[in-house]
């Protein structure tokens, strides 16, 4: 028998909630929000994203999101998104689970799924095999779905791209097939897993979104004060 403990073991592990959506869904704007309310709270939270997040995960995140739209293949796509996250989970969001901090992530898997997979046709048994072998068994707690019509997200991205200095403009280019694709790719994630997912009609006031998010995070709060 194995006696040994570990810190981990006394602390109970942080919640992970994971923010998606496609362009223009204003997913970034209610997970800060969310982080900000919940660091009002008491809760010990980091707020992170993807791809990216970690040190090395951000250096691959800039061949991803820059540059022109048919600079990689699909697969050499989906491999380099999974690369990151590797990154990302092992150095940053697994520890920080681990010591009971509740992470918040802008786009995790479920972005791979929808855009590299429905929008692009790689194969999601590939890019299932891909997570088990990075990330492994763990699933995010909770998944917010922010639903949008594409000519409105898209037409909401073009805005904030003609102001961003950084061009990280390489997805929103690929026409509104592709992100019809990524769409109906994140329902049916949601339909297949209704008890993570939660989604949300984004065309809706940023406020009435927010208050939405809080309600249903509140029921994650008190199941783990009533499990501490
Ligand atoms: P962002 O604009 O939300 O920061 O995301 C950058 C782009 O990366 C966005 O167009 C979606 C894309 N993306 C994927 O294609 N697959 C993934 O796994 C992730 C995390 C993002």
């Amino acid at each position: 028998m194995n006696l040994a403990l570990r810190k981990s073991d006394f602390i109970q592990r942080g919640r992970f909630i994971t923010f998606e959506g496609g362009e223009g869904s204003g997913k970034t704007t209610q997970s800060k929000k969310l982080f900000a309310k919940l660091d009002e709270a008491g809760i010990d939270v980091m707020w992170t994203r993807e791809p990216g997040g970690s040190y090395g995960a951000e250096e691959i995140r800039s061949l991803l999101v820059k540059g022109e739209s048919e600079r990689w293949a699909p697969s050499t796509e989906a491999l380099l998104m999974f690369a990151a996250r590797d990154d990302h989970w092992r150095t940053w969001i697994e520890p920080a689970l681990e010591a009971g901090t509740w992470v918040i992530c802008d786009r995790f898997a479920d972005s791979s799924y929808a855009y590299q997979g429905y929008g692009k046709g790689v194969s999601l048994d590939l890019l299932k095999a891909l997570y088990q072998n990075t990330v492994g068994a763990t699933q995010p707690d909770r998944t917010y779905l922010f639903d949008v019509p594409v000519d409105v997200g898209l037409a909401r991205a073009h805005m904030r791209m003609s102001a961003d200095q950084a061009k990280e403009d390489r997805f929103e280019g690929l026409g509104s097939p592709f992100h019809e694709r990524v769409r109906a790719g994140f329902k049916s994630l949601a339909n297949a897993e209704p008890a993570r997912f939660y989604m949300l009609d984004a065309t809706q006031s940023i406020e009435s979104l927010e208050a939405q998010v809080w309600q249903d995070v509140q029921c994650l709060i008190s199941a783990a004060i009533a499990h501490g």
